[in-house]
This record gives C-alpha cells, structure tokens and sequence, in this order.
C-alpha cells in the first residue's frame, strides 16, 4: 500500500518553501500525497499557490481579519481532527514557524501520526524576538521525528537540545530550490505586475526594495522604519519600491507616514516570481523577512535586516546582510553608506549560497524513502 503524506502549511513563505517540494512528491508513485492549507494567509497564499499549480486537498479557510493568535490557534486544533481522522497520514509535513506549523505538528502528534520538520533547527534562543516564531520552532522541533535542517549550524542547535543525530539531515534550505525553479521559468515571461512596474518607476535609478511584517516590530518599529524610508527618499538616485503585507498593524503606519511621496511606491504583495524579479533588479533590500535573508544572498544583494536578532546568521557572517534593527539612524546611515561606497556595495553584493545549492527536494524526498 502506497504510504500517505499529508503537507500542511497556511502562510505565503511556507507555501513558496514547501511548492517545489508538494510537486516533486506528487510525482513520486509510492507516495498518496495530499496538501492541506489552514489558509492562515488568503490573498497572499492563493498567489502562491497558483503559481506552483497546487491546488488543496483539504482548505481550512480559516483567515480572519487581525485575528489572535489564540483564536487562530484553536481554530487550525479543531479543523485538524477530521482531516488527520479521514486521510489517515503516515507521516505529516511542516515548514519552519508559523503558528499553522506548530498547530498541525501538534494535532499530528495528538494523533500519535509521525512529522517531518522542513527547515529546523533554527534559533535566536530569545523568547520574543522572533515572537511567536522562535518558540513555535522549538515546540514543532520537540514534536517532530525526522528534522530537515537547512544548515550545518541549525543541525548543530537541534544536537544540542538531544534531537537523535541519525533523525536529523542537513539539505540546504528548499527556498533556493524553488528560486532557481523561479528564475527559470520567468527567463521567457513578463508577468502583468512586471509590465506595469517597468512602466511605473525608474529602473535606471537605483531601486531599494522594503518588506516588513514583523509583530516584534509593530509600534514604535515600524514607525521608526517608515521614519527612515521617508528620509532616505530624500536622495535623488533611488526609487523605494514597497510591496506592503496585508497584515492591518502594518498597512496603517506604512500608509500614514509613506503614502502621496514621490519616488515611494507603496504596492499591493507581488506575486512571488514578480517579487523575485524585483529582487534581481533592486539595489539594495531593506527587510525584516526571514525568507528574503536567504534568497538575497544567493542573488547577490545587499540586504538590510530591520531586526535585533536573526536565526539565519549565515548571510551576515558572509557579509551579504547586515543587522539594522529598527532604530532610524542606523537604517539611514547603513543605507547612505551603502549607496555611497562602491567598496562597500561590491563586498557586500558577492552572490553566495549559504542556505543551500537549490537541491534540498531530492534529499529530503530520498531520506523519507529510505525512514518513513
Ligand atoms: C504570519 C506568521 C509569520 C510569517 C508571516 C509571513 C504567525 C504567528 N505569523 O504573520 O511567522 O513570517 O506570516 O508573512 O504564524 N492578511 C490578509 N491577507 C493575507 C494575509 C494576511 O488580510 O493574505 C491579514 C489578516 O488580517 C490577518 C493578518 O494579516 O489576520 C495577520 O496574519 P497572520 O498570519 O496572523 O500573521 P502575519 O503577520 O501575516
Ligand atoms: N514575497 C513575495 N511577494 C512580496 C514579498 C515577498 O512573493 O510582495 C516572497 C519572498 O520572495 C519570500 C517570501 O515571500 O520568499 C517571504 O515572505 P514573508 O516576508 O512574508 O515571510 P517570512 O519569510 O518572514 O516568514
């Protein structure tokens, strides 16, 4: 009988992360492979999906406005149950932090249904920052029995809290193997929000791309951040390109203090291969995304992280990305100084793959062949 994996993620970087892996394990035979969305994320999850051509066996809807974290919590443990009853999995699939992963790894467990962890082993080891993100990993990591991790130093962090070392498989991250898959397929198409921002903006200035979403940053942060982009605009030679997250605690500051600037462009989520067009075209990024980290590195940009932490140290080790945090002089000093020193900018802009060489799928298809 053909074993059954269940892959279950709800959010827009899970869905990138796990797509080429749903679609390689769609062609394996040996597998029934079913995909359950929580739909944590509607409108910026069904880009997503579209785009890898997944469409959901089981779709939990269970998106609301600005919803807690509580709510959404209980809301994914009830909707679990029968799903998990009906398809009966062999093993059960999640990616990274979300509060959809750390609910479904739990629900599987409940159901004493094995899980397989993709991207473990990150950490800050700071309760709150990334909040929830960095307890939700160390939770899905407790629950979990076979533990991908992208890195040799996430595998080191999953030894050191006594995860059996034979249950844990260094791949690389499966971001890169779905942006290689990405910068592949857009070599021969020009996507609608491409066209219409090459008609928009300035491409031979120089482009800033900004993302944020963080809710450690929500308040004061995000107010700082907004502070420092104004002023940055100052400047002649770029153009800021924002695609702003739905989230309600972002679109409110971002708007307030951005909206009506003149070379601010305030823009609905792009698609994902719109956005990695952008990244390829950008100067520069300035991010507090935790996926951006590792796709800009391998594309040889120069990222700005606007966070206190982070649990992907490699690009910074490797010089690509630097840690800003939110405070407005630094994001607006760092920036100057990279616009401005041409010694600086090529140190920094040195492609580097430290997340992987784009072939996690394969490996992580080939050990759940061999353990499951
Ligand atoms: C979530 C994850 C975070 C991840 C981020 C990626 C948790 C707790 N947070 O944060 O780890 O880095 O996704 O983007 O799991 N919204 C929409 N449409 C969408 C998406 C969101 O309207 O397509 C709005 C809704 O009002 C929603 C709110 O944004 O309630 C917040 O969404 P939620 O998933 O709770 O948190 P994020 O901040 O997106
Ligand atoms: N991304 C996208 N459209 C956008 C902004 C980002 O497709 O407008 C992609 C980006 O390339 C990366 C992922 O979304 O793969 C990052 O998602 P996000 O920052 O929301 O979450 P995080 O990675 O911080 O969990």
């Amino acid at each position: 009988m053909k074993k059954r994996i269940l892959v279950i993620f709800g959010t827009r970087p899970e869905a990138i992360k796990m797509g080429a892996l749903v679609n390689a394990l769609k062609q394996e035979d040996i597998f029934d492979t079913k995909v359950c969305v929580t739909a944590q994320h509607r409108e910026m999850l069904d880009q997503v999906l579209a785009f890898f051509e997944i469409v959901p066996d089981y779709d939990l809807n269970i998106m609301k406005a600005n919803q807690t974290l509580n709510e959404l919590s209980s809301r994914i443990f009830i909707k679990m149950d029968k799903i998990l009853t009906d398809f009966k999995p062999d093993l059960v699939l999640v990616h990274g932090d979300t509060t959809t992963s750390t609910i479904a790894a739990w629900s599987a467990f409940n159901h004493k249904i094995k899980i397989g962890h993709i991207e473990a082993g990150l950490r800050t080891y700071n309760k709150f920052s990334p909040f929830p993100e960095e307890i939700n990993r160390q939770i899905t990591g407790r629950l979990s029995d076979f533990h991908f991790a992208p890195t040799l130093s996430a595998k080191q962090n999953l030894i050191s809290e006594k995860i059996t070392e034979k249950n844990i498989l260094v791949t690389g991250n499966t971001v890169l193997d779905s942006l290689f898959w990405t910068i592949n397929k857009i070599k021969n198409y020009e996507t609608e929000d491409i066209s219409k921002l090459k008609n928009k903006i300035n491409f031979n200035k120089k482009i800033i791309t900004v993302t944020g979403h963080r809710r450690e940053n929500f308040g004061d942060g995000f107010i700082n951040i907004c502070k420092a982009i104004a002023k940055i605009a100052e400047r002649n030679d770029v153009e800021i390109i924002y695609p702003v997250h739905l989230n309600p605690n972002v679109q409110k500051p971002v708007k307030q203090i951005l909206s009506g600037k003149k070379n601010i462009h305030l823009i609905p989520p792009l698609d994902y291969p719109s956005f990695v067009w952008l990244m390829n075209n950008s100067y520069l990024i300035l991010t507090d995304s935790g996926g951006i980290q590792e796709e800009a590195p391998a594309l040889g940009k120069p990222v700005l992280v606007m966070r206190d932490t982070t649990e992907r140290p490699e690009a910074v080790k490797a010089g690509t990305a630097i840690l800003v945090g939110t405070d407005y002089h630094e994001i607006v000093s760092k920036t100057n100084e990279i616009l401005d020193n041409k010694t600086i900018y090529k140190k920094m802009s040195t492609a580097i793959n430290p997340y992987g060489d784009g072939k996690a799928v394969p490996r992580i298809i080939n050990f759940i062949k061999k353990n499951l």
